[in-house]
């Protein structure tokens, strides 16, 4: 309504120079013509140019007295000809009626204020305020005297009003239509679609976002991982089991009972079920003896080796406990060599910082068969990173429990300059191997790395908190970048 009044009013007129006016004739309300002026200025309908103005508007206390009178006129009417005794008069009239009107009206010679009695000086008043607020009220000009009596008394107040004065626009046209966006039945049943204006289609507009599945850094990481895996012939474990024996965790790798690592200050141990209910007991008499007295060539660790510290379950807190329990079902038949590799999460109780969590994932790999020697785990290594985009390897002698001879593992990394850990590896010792019944000649070596340290480094993450976990950045997950390994 107001927009077609604008439209139509230009087309006869060169312009509307004052949106306030043209408001008040159409009697349209200035706001609602203020919102149509600028939507038809965006379109370049009209070229519209601010106005501003300030104006005198009445006050709380002014708009009363526009509409009662003013107080002095009050005071004046409520005085009877006879006169009226002074706190009569006061209880007619409103305190602060009674108050301003008296000053006023003694201002104005109007009134005689007697101790007896109040009386008045002329037959007639004129109420002069209330009109000159009838008039500001109205929008009409006073003149300055006026303005700074009734300024002064605090009947008026300044006001910053804002309009427009508006012409024609480049895009002028006496009505706008509204451009379809869509071809509908209904338009093709009423025939209007001939005179339709179709809106421009953007095409440079963004398409909604996709929503659905992300794969996670890890998961990417992971996949290539596997692949390298089986493209060197490896095949995949079971590592479907989080919850574990102490016994397949630790005892059967020749970890002594009274190794630090398996303080619960490092292991989660379960409360329920508290302890396993399957072992192979002749197995586990035989892991028992090479804890206590040795044996193949070996002085054991010459302690009481307890089947209840066995028992105990435990998150896994490495996955070479599912190495170990394939290592003994294959112990179970006629030797054929192996290759075997996992990549699954392990727990430990560590302090959560910047790089640690207590759970990560594990991968590990093992090759199994007759005569291997360190050579070949240096071997293996080699070809596994190099395909990781790590050719420059160098080992450190270290210790774990269950190899013999072990090697921490250090990846030259092209994308940091850097000698990085990467990995710890070993060859599985006689007293974890011969137990489980496998052939004497039989050599293990395996090697084991967490998914998330080449994970961080590929995705340059550098707080572990961000790729995993409650504080887990979710931005990250949804935007990521396909894993390219060896190439960096
Ligand atoms: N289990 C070792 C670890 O938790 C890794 C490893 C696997 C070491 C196989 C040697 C051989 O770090």
């Amino acid at each position: 309504m107001a927009e077609k009044a604008v439209l139509g009013f230009l087309e006869k007129n060169e312009g509307i120079p004052d949106s306030g006016q043209f408001a008040a004739e159409c009697g349209i309300n200035h706001d609602e013509l203020v919102n149509v002026i600028k939507s038809l200025h965006g379109f370049g309908f009209v070229d519209s140019q601010d106005i501003k103005r300030e104006r005198w508007v009445l006050t709380d206390e002014g708009r009363a007295y526009a509409a009662t009178g003013s107080p002095e006129v009050q005071f004046f009417l409520a005085i009877p000809t006879e006169g009226i005794p002074p706190e009569e008069l006061q209880r007619k009239l409103n305190p602060s009626v009674f108050r301003i009107g008296r000053s006023q009206a003694m201002k104005n010679q109007w009134v005689e204020m007697g101790k007896q009695r109040v009386t008045r000086k002329v037959l007639n008043v004129e109420d002069t305020v209330k009109d000159l607020l009838l008039r500001v009220q109205d929008g009409q000009a006073i003149n300055p005297e006026d303005i700074d009596a009734l300024k002064r008394r605090k009947l008026i107040a300044p006001q910053i009003w804002k309009g427009y004065s508006i012409r024609k626009g480049t895009n002028y046209a006496p009505e706008r239509k509204k451009a379809a966006t869509d071809l509908t039945r209904d338009h093709l049943q009423r025939g209007d679609w001939k005179e339709l204006e179709f809106k421009e289609y953007n095409f440079s507009a963004k398409g909604q976002p996709t929503e659905g599945g992300h794969l996670h850094p890890l998961l990417k990481v992971r996949q290539q991982l596997q692949l390298i895996f089986l493209q060197m012939g490896f095949e995949e474990m079971p590592t479907n089991n989080f919850v574990e024996s102490s016994f397949w965790n630790f005892d059967a790798l020749f970890q002594p009972q009274q190794h630090p690592a398996r303080d619960s200050h490092d292991t989660f141990f379960l409360q329920v079920p508290s302890t396993t209910k399957m072992l192979p007991e002749d197995y586990v008499e035989r892991v028992k003896h090479v804890h206590e007295l040795g044996g193949y060539e070996s002085r054991g660790y010459g302690y009481d080796w307890k089947r209840e510290e066995a028992n105990k379950n435990l998150l896994r807190t490495h996955t070479t406990a599912v190495s170990t329990r394939m290592l003994y079902l294959l112990a179970q038949k006629p030797f054929a060599p192996k290759k075997y590799y996992s990549i699954d999460r392990v727990f430990r109780n560590e302090a959560v910082d910047r790089t640690h969590l207590a759970e990560f994932h594990q991968i590990e790999g093992l090759v199994c068969d007759r005569g291997l020697t360190l050579g070949d785990l240096k071997g293996v290594l080699k070809e596994f990173f190099s395909r990781l985009g790590m050719s420059k390897l160098r080992f450190k002698p270290a210790y774990n429990p269950y190899t013999e001879p072990s090697m921490e593992i250090f990846g030259f990394h092209e994308g940091l300059n850097k000698w990085v850990e990467i990995g710890n590896s070993g060859m599985f010792r006689p007293e974890m191997l011969l137990p489980m019944g496998l052939p004497e000649d039989v050599r293990v070596i395996a090697w084991g790395l967490s998914l998330e340290r080449p994970t961080m480094i590929l995705y340059k993450i550098d707080n572990i908190r961000d790729l995993f976990g409650h504080k887990v950045d979710l931005g990250l997950i949804k935007r990521n970048p396909i894993c390219r390994l060896g190439i960096e």
